[in-house]
């Protein structure tokens, strides 16, 4: 990878959960792997008059803290530390940028925006950043979701950035894209003859995609009971996997070929409103139960939750996409908090065979499942029935495994490192556009709208289960089952 040099990044939000969590961790780590010339500066900007010397001691709190154990020494650190600096500014108020302002008189180094604060300080960051003369043509800013609560918030945001940044200077994360085992899904689907002629309705039955966690809300019970796990996971990460699932080859790696598949993808999502948002969707919440054998409270139980809250932390969902490819193939979305496992899978389930002359063809059993499993291992596994050993024909699916960890060892760039990279060398292939994030609020805002009218409360689930029992009704009702209960 090659080395990014001159460059300032500017770290909004800098003495944040995400700073400290992930972003400095990942700075660390690209610093350490030798990818961050000396002349690139990181600078944290927040309301807190720290000293340059009180912030680092702050990051370096932070990185001891939040860095696996053999990955600080003394001598990296120090050698980190010296890129760091610090400036205090208030978003709101245009005086204090000229702080900013001194520290980035080199018009001809790019300067990378990274807006890690809440939303509604994004409008008057950038006309703050444009009035002080900081925003030149090869300046870039880096949105960090939520973007909005609905299609009209977000569109508020976007055209409140869009007056000062083109579309081309604006990186909206969506992390799940910077994950290794995400992209190489595009790998497994375009570096490949051998799925191209199954991946379409003619073979493929369902599919799944999961993303489970044993955490519950944590410390972040206010931020939670306003988001819920519809705006928290589904608009963003399900939506962006279930495009790269379901997208058409695109000419070519650059942003635009890559982008505009995922869009007509977006857009051909069957629309759920009115009566199907009750048959075709679940909302739970979880209630007190046991992960891994200890006692957990319930969501209602959550600091910063009102008792009688309805925020959903599960969504089951069945989607489907009206092109030629799709037509006729649910695409089962599920994502939930405090469920049984941490996990992030997406099954492809292959039809039956059309004519069984064995023994034991389980009548509705997929014949063939590709199991793409992202958390928390990263493997691919491709079930195919076999011959028992014996005396009759009975056949049991069998798995051809791939373990990505395994085969590759070695060091591998965390999500947050991947994305800084690509922001920094100004890759926006594994950023989301506009028009992608217009067209999944397009799609999720009726069916938040259904829930808020039905007047019905979302469906409980022990925490520590696969989540409500009307999710495994969903994928019944289509004769399904899913992965875990095959
Ligand atoms: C974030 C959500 O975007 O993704 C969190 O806000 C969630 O609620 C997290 O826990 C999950 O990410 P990961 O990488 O741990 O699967």
């Amino acid at each position: 990878m090659t080395q990014i040099s001159a460059l300032d990044v500017v770290l909004f939000g800098a003495t944040g959960d995400l700073v400290m969590r992930k972003l400095l961790p990942a700075f660390y780590h690209l610093h350490q792997d030798g990818l961050l010339a000396p002349d690139v500066r990181i600078v944290g900007v927040a309301r807190s008059g720290h000293s340059r010397d009180a912030y680092i001691a702050i990051a370096q709190d932070a990185l001891q803290k939040f860095l696996d154990k053999d990955a600080y020494d003394a001598a990296t650190w120090e050698s980190f530390a010296a890129r760091l600096d610090y400036r205090s500014l208030d978003s709101t108020k245009p005086e204090t940028f000229q702080n900013l302002a001194e520290l980035l008189s080199d018009t001809s180094r790019p300067r990378v925006y990274y807006l890690s604060t809440a939303p509604h300080l994004f409008t008057p960051t950038c006309r703050n950043l444009a009035n002080a003369g900081l925003i030149t043509p090869i300046s870039r800013v880096i949105l960090e979701k939520p973007l909005g609560v609905d299609l009209a918030s977000n569109q508020a945001i976007n055209d409140e950035v869009g007056r000062h940044f083109g579309e081309d200077q604006i990186f909206r994360i969506d992390h799940y894209l910077g994950k290794e085992p995400v992209q190489n899904l595009l790998a497994l689907r375009f570096g490949n003859v051998l799925m191209e002629p199954l991946w379409r309705n003619q073979w493929v039955r369902d599919v799944q995609i999961t993303v489970s966690e044993q955490l519950g809300v944590e410390n972040r019970g206010a931020f939670y009971e306003e988001t819920g796990a519809m705006r928290d996971m589904v608009q963003n990460h399900l939506l962006q996997l279930l495009c790269i699932v379901a997208m058409e080859p695109p000419s070519s790696l650059e942003p635009t070929a890559v982008r505009d598949e995922k869009l007509k993808v977006l857009r051909a999502l069957v629309p759920i409103w009115g009566s199907d948002v009750m048959t075709k969707t679940v909302r739970g919440q979880y209630r007190s139960g046991a992960i891994n054998g200890q006692a957990v409270k319930g969501y209602l139980e959550e600091k910063d939750v009102a008792p009688d809250s309805q925020t959903e932390t599960f969504v089951a969902i069945k989607a489907e996409i009206s092109s030629w490819r799709w037509a006729g193939v649910p695409f089962y979305l599920r994502v939930g908090k405090r469920m049984q496992e941490k996990l992030a899978e997406i099954v492809i389930n292959f039809k039956p065979v059309p004519h069984c002359i064995f023994d034991s063809c389980e009548i509705g059993r997929p014949a063939n499942s590709l199991v793409i499993q992202m958390q928390p291992d990263e493997t691919v596994q491709l079930f195919m029935n076999a011959k028992q050993p014996g005396d009759t024909m009975t056949l049991d699916p069998v798995s051809l495994s791939l373990d990505f960890l395994e085969t590759f060892k070695g060091r591998r760039l965390e999500a947050y490192e991947r994305l800084l990279m690509d922001a920094m060398r100004g890759n926006l292939t594994l950023f989301v556009r506009r028009d992608e994030q217009e067209a999944a609020w397009r799609w999720v805002e009726p069916i938040m709208k259904g829930w808020a009218e039905s007047g019905e409360k979302p469906k409980s689930y022990a925490a520590g289960t696969w989540g409500p029992t009307s999710s495994s009704a969903l994928l019944s009702r289509g004769g399904h089952l899913w992965h875990e209960e095959m």
